[in-house]
């Protein structure tokens, strides 16, 4: 199968600090690969470098076999790739209804291939956001603000969904509702890119597993492979 993403040699600096160096690691439609590894490691600046969001980045990013290294976020975004970042970013005086909007991708500008999402189908994938679509997002628990997160972003039709530690700060039973949608979204076929500090979250939803640290890519392999890797886990995991 054809990776849906591929990143090669990528490498990122912010000024004097390089922070990548040479990550290399590929991505499947229909599968969750999760890249782990301790505070600081490069989990992050990963996804912000694969969604222009860092200016000095070198090396290969493609989807679907188009480069998209030194395009910009929003047209990243067109060629459907969807980032939902560590600090949630909703629009608090906003409705839930017209977040969602806000997230919606004219649709000749939506990326071919991608599922269509529309404010019904987000509001299967969580039932609790179509009770809530007249309120002001502000009102929303932690919670479900993460939910309207990725709906929003759902709403631009990615193919690559990429989400920064989701599960952070979540009681466990809306960790166990996110792991249901991360599923959910496999069975659609997108490509989801996670990204998490230790392997619980990543048990219940990953298939792949990249290990980064000190921005190094320290570990490419099934998930199962790490799991299975003691000496890995202990040398560049949190327990
Ligand atoms: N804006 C910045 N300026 C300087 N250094 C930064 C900046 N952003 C990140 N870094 C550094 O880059 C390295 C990687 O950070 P990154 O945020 O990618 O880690 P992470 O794996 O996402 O960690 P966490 O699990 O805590 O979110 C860290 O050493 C961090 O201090
Ligand atoms: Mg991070």
């Amino acid at each position: 199968m054809a990776s849906l993403l591929r990143v090669q040699n990528l490498s990122a600096r912010l000024g004097a600090a390089q922070l990548l160096f040479d990550i290399d690691f590929e991505a499947n439609a229909g599968e969750v690969t999760v890249l782990v590894g301790r505070n600081g490691a490069g989990k992050s600046t990963t996804m912000k470098a694969i969604m222009g969001l860092v200016a000095e980045v070198g090396g290969v990013i493609e989807v679907d076999g188009r480069n998209v290294r030194g395009l910009t976020p929003h047209e990243i975004a067109r060629l459907g790739v969807g980032y939902v970042p560590e600090e949630r970013r909703i629009f608090t005086d906003l409705t839930v209804a017209e977040n969602l909007e806000v997230g919606r991708q004219p649709k000749r500008q939506a990326a071919r291939d991608a599922p269509r999402w529309t404010v019904e189908r987000v509001c299967e994938l969580f039932p609790k956001l179509a009770e809530m679509l007249d309120r002001p997002a502000g009102q929303m628990s932690g919670g479900e603000q993460q939910m309207l997160t990725i709906a929003r972003t759902l709403m631009g039709n990615p193919r690559v969904i990429l989400l920064d530690e989701p599960s952070e700060g979540l009681a466990p039973i809306v960790v166990q509702r996110i792991a249901e949608t991360i599923r959910a979204l496999k069975r659609e076929g997108l490509c989801v890119i996670l990204s998490e500090q230790n392997l619980h979250f990543a048990r219940a939803v990953a298939d792949r597993a990249v290990v980064i640290e000190r921005g190094m890519v320290r570990f490419v392999g099934s998930f199962t492979a790490l799991e299975a890797d003691a000496e890995i886990r202990a040398k560049y995991l949190t327990a």
